[in-house]
């Protein structure tokens, strides 16, 4: 049986072997092993919990991650109801998956500009004023999955083209900086244990959204935010210039936190570049995968919190929706692994 290094050093070899040769798309050396295998941190994959009935699926989910996140059953729009109270069936049930499996559970997201349930904008102040429900909700959720390795706290803080914070009714309500810091305070007094995350995208294509970020990361921790993660979720497109993402990853990492690559997809659809073959935008997907997997990779170990990506197979891709034809993750409708596979595999080896 080789041991773990020297089956790296297999699949390495036999990778730069076939990635010297530029073979086609077929000839690409795909290694069998568990995608978590290959790797020195957890390897996360977002999920919904009607996939669990497909044991395929399942099946595929729990040999090649270590990590799973609710896509959107643990987030405002499922959990809070019209009348204010929450229902966690369907979150349950990934955390049951995930228990039962030995994997950890990442949650996402608490507080998101994208999310306000008609249940926090008319809320009756004689039942609770909007604060002690906004408490109530992030305390109430985070208690439940007490031992979740970690939460997207506040997710996608920054305005869309960098230039300061969203606004939303989180910030209208409670302050555009203070509902940041009170939600990280909340969710800390319910898990201590938990690894609290800030969240964000673009950050890698963006140079004002990322600058942003980290003032507004720097301002929370100045602030006393207990903000003990950095998420950088690298939804890319293929034809986003070489080293933006690795780029992205490395300013991040300056804060000395742990980093979580949260949801990363790399769309061929969406590339609008010089490219035109798809085997050309498949070539580039690839090496996106690699870049963003040698830079996570690469990182200190105490800062590798986990590499997640946004969907199991490309039929299962959010971006699926947008365009059927886009093949945005590492594996096939089939549940085949795909050369952005290889390649990922490939940039976690040290
Ligand atoms: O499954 C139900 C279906 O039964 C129902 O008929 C239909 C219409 O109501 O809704 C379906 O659920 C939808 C779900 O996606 C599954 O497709 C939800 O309405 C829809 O809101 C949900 O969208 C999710 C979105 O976040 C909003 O929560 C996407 O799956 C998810 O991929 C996307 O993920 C976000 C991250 O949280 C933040 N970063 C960007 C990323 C992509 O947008």
């Amino acid at each position: 049986m080789l041991g773990l290094h020297s089956r790296r050093a297999v699949i390495a070899s036999a990778l730069a072997l076939a990635a010297c040769s530029r073979p086609a798309k077929s000839q690409t050396v795909i290694p069998d092993d568990p995608l978590k295998s290959l790797a020195d941190f957890p390897v996360g994959c977002c999920v919904q919990a009607g996939q669990l009935d497909d044991p395929d699926f399942a099946a595929l989910l729990a040999r090649h991650f270590s990590q799973l996140t609710p896509e959107w059953e643990m987030k405002m729009e499922y959990i809070v109801q019209p009348d204010g109270s929450f229902q966690f069936d369907r979150p349950d049930r990934i955390a049951g998956f995930a228990r039962e499996h030995g994997l950890r559970l990442y949650g996402t997201t608490l507080i998101w500009y994208a999310q306000k349930p008609d249940a926090f904008i008319h809320l009756d102040p004689s039942r609770a004023t909007f604060g002690q429900a906004y408490d109530n909700y992030i305390a109430g959720v985070v208690g439940r999955y007490q031992g979740a390795a970690g939460w997207d706290v506040v997710n996608e803080p920054v305005a869309e083209d960098g230039n300061g914070w969203r606004q939303s009714l989180w910030a209208e309500r409670l302050g555009d900086f203070d509902h940041m810091v009170r939600a990280f305070h909340v969710a800390e007094a319910a898990d201590p244990t938990a690894t609290l995350f800030i969240n964000d995208y673009n950050l890698e294509s963006l140079p004002a959204k990322l600058s942003t970020y980290q003032r507004l990361i720097e301002k929370l921790l100045a602030a006393g935010a207990p903000v003990s993660g950095i998420g950088c979720q690298t939804h890319a497109n293929a034809d986003l210039a070489p080293g933006a993402i690795a780029h992205a990853i490395q300013a991040l990492a300056g804060f000395g936190l742990p980093i979580h690559v949260s949801e990363m997809d790399v769309s061929v659809a969406r590339a609008k570049g010089f490219l035109t073959s798809r085997v050309d935008l498949e070539t580039r997907q690839a090496r996106l995968y690699e870049e963003a997997g040698h830079a996570f990779a690469s990182l200190p170990p105490k800062q590798r919190f986990a590499f997640t990506v946004w969907g199991l197979r490309d039929k299962d891709s959010w971006l699926h929706g947008e365009n059927a034809g886009d093949t945005p993750v590492l594996f096939d409708d089939a549940g085949e692994p795909k050369p952005a596979f290889a390649a990922l595999a490939k940039g976690f080896q040290p």
